[in-house]
């Protein structure tokens, strides 16, 4: 069964980083197509390609840098995975969540992520920042599947609060402390890689669907069943298909989110700020790691 020697793997991973630097990462991140350009504003960085990385699968999509850089955010510290491996490259299930599994098992309390996506409400613009307040997996996979490694979490964990309410409140408080409109609301994970149908997109708005995209869901799902809180952005990067008269290309996703790079950034550094002067120790869930 796929997860055996799953810990193992981790901890060798883990091994290998915590060889390299002395600061214990609090947060960690997870950068989408074209919104990687944060990773580049940390302090005290010190970066680690995926192929220095024991076990680490390595992305193939243009947009996707494939490293880990671990330093500090308005004096938090953080690990960011710069790229990410999709479902849609043909990777296993267990390989597209490796990267946020290590950053659990770097001790991050809490792992915020972002993606680009394509935009259902008919309100949303390309450009628009949505908080995930929920998720709709018709990826058709899920990364848990097979032998449960009860040493990571449980068998069937709990998914009522994936996207976690207070990381959500922080981020709406983030959000305005810059002057910027958040909307939040529910994505979609399909598996990819050619893009929707008009009629999928159809439906999928009567389903409840605010945003579509390609990833994340895999990676909150193996994030909730390790107890590590999160929370995700989507960029709406293009309207979802037959929403507009255009067709959609790649090319579009990357220029929209590159567009929206500064504000991003902006978000994240306020929204990290605002979760490290918080104090978690009073709630449930995984704490701060002690210093
Ligand atoms: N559909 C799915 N994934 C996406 C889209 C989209 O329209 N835009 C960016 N990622």
């Amino acid at each position: 069964m796929p997860n055996k020697d799953l810990s193992a793997r981790l901890s060798e991973a883990r091994d290998a980083i915590f060889k390299r630097i002395d600061i214990q990462p609090e947060v960690g991140l997870v950068l989408g197509s074209g919104l990687g350009a944060f990773a580049d504003s940390l302090s005290n960085a010190t970066s680690f390609s995926f192929d220095e990385i024991p076990n680490m699968p390595r992305p193939s999509v243009s947009g996707h840098a494939g490293r880990l850089v671990v330093g500090t955010v308005s004096d938090v510290p953080v690990a960011v995975l710069q790229g990410r491996v999709h479902l849609y490259e043909g990777h296993s299930p267990d390989a597209a969540v490796f990267g946020v599994r290590l950053l659990a098992k770097l001790g991050v309390f809490a792992v915020l992520l972002s993606n680009a996506a394509g935009g259902i409400r008919t309100s949303f613009k390309p450009g628009t920042l949505m908080l995930i307040r929920d998720h709709i997996n018709l990826s058709g996979i899920n990364p848990l599947v097979g032998a449960n490694d009860d040493e990571l979490g449980p068998r069937f964990p709990d998914m009522t609060r994936a996207y976690d309410p207070r990381l959500r409140s922080l981020a709406r408080d983030a959000a305005a402390d810059i002057g910027f409109n958040l909307e939040e609301g529910v994505y979609t994970a399909m598996l990819g890689p050619s893009y929707e149908t008009p009629a999928e997109i159809r439906m999928l708005r009567t389903l409840g669907a605010d945003a579509v995209g390609m990833s994340t869901v895999p990676e909150v799902i193996a994030l909730q069943h390790m107890g590590v809180r999160t929370a995700a952005v989507s960029c709406i990067t293009n309207m979802a298909a037959g929403m507009t008269g255009e067709v959609l290309h790649h090319s579009e996703v990357e220029q929209t989110a590159e567009s929206v790079r500064e504000t991003f950034v902006k978000l994240f550094h306020a929204w990290i700020e605002r979760i490290g002067a918080a104090d978690w120790a009073s709630t449930t869930g995984r704490f701060r790691a002690k210093k």
